[in-house]
C-alpha cells in the first residue's frame, strides 16, 4: 500500500510507540489523526504541519465502544477515510497474580483488547466496502512469553494476537489486512516506571544487549502497511529476545 496521502489513525499517540509511529506516517506523506484520553494542545499538533500533510487530534477511550465509533467518525469527516488504523493505546498494571484483584485484571482487558476490538469494528465496514485496508495492532513479546507480575497484561497481548489472526483470516479476501508487532523492552514511559533492577534483568535476556527505540517499532508499522502480500502475521520487535 502506497504510504502517502493515506489517512492513518494511531490510538495511544501522544507519547512513546504512538507518537513515533504518528510521526514516521506523517514524514511519509500520510495524514495523521491523533489519539488520546486527554485534549491535544495546538502546539502539539505544528510539529506536525512540517510535514505538509493533515492532522487532526481527536480525545476519546478506546475501552468505551461509543468514544470508538465517535473517533472514527470524527476522523472520518475530517478526512474522507481511515486507511490505515494502529491500535497502540495500551497500560499497565503491574502486580503478582496472588494481589491481583479482578478490577486490575479487567481494567487492562478492557483497554488494551476490548479497546482494540472496539477501534477495529468501528473502521471494518468502510476498509471492506474500499476493499482496501490496514490494521496493525501493538501487542508485546509479554504475549508470547508471558512475564512475572504481568497476567493482566501478557492475557491482553496473547488476546490480540488471537483476535488479529481471526480478524485477519475473516477479512483477507476483502483488501483488509490485520497484522501485529510485538515489540520486546522498548525506551518509552511505560518502562521508564520499571525498577533499575528489573532493567538489568531484562536486558540480560536481550541478545542484542540493547533496549529498543520507539521509532524502530514504528518503521516496522510502515512496513507491515505498506507490504500486501502480509497478514495476520506478528513481528516481534524486540533485539532477539524471542528468538527461536
Ligand atoms: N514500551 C514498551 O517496551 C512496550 C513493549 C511492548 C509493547 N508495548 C505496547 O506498545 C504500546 C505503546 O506503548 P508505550 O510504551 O508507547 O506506552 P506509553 O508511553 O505509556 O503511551 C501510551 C499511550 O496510550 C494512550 N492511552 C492509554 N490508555 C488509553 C485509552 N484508554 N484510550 C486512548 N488512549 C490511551 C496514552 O495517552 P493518554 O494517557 O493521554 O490517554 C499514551 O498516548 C502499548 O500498547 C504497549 O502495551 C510497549
Amino acid at each position: 500500500m502506497e504510504i502517502q496521502k493515506k489517512n492513518v489513525l494511531v490510538t495511544g499517540s501522544t507519547r512513546g510507540i504512538g507518537l513515533a509511529i504518528a510521526h514516521k506516517f506523517a514524514s511519509l506523506g500520510a495524514n495523521v489523526v491523533l489519539n488520546g484520553r486527554s485534549a491535544l494542545s495546538e502546539e502539539f499538533l505544528n510539529p506536525f504541519l512540517d510535514y505538509g500533510v493533515k492532522v487532526v487530534a481527536i480525545s476519546g477511550d478506546v475501552s468505551q465502544a461509543a468514544d470508538a465509533e465517535r473517533m472514527v467518525a470524527e476522523a472520518t469527516e475530517a478526512l474522507g477515510s481511515v486507511d490505515i488504523l494502529v491500535n497502540n493505546a495500551g497500560i499497565t498494571n503491574d502486580t503478582l497474580l496472588l494481589k491481583m484483584t479482578e478490577e486490575d485484571f479487567e481494567s487492562i482487558l478492557k483497554v488494551n483488547l476490548t479497546g482494540s476490538f472496539n477501534m477495529t469494528k468501528a473502521v471494518l465496514k468502510p476498509m471492506i466496502k474500499a476493499r482496501q485496508g490496514a490494521i496493525i495492532n501493538l501487542s508485546s513479546v509479554v504475549g508470547l512469553m508471558g512475564n512475572a507480575g504481568q497476567a493482566n497484561y501478557a492475557a491482553s497481548k496473547a488476546g490480540l494476537i488471537g483476535f488479529s489472526k481471526s480478524v485477519a483470516r475473516e477479512v483477507a479476501a476483502r483488501g483488509v489486512r490485520v497484522n501485529v508487532i510485538a515489540p520486546g523492552f522498548i525506551e518509552s514511559d511505560m518502562t521508564d516506571q520499571l525498577s533499575d533492577k528489573m532493567k538489568t534483568a531484562m536486558m540480560a535476556q536481550i541478545p542484542m544487549k540493547v533496549f529498543g527505540q520507539p521509532e524502530q517499532v514504528a518503521d516496522v508499522a510502515v512496513f507491515l502497511a505498506q507490504q500486501e502480500y502480509l497478514t495476520g502475521q506478528v513481528l516481534a520487535v524486540d533485539g532477539g529476545l524471542t528468538m527461536q
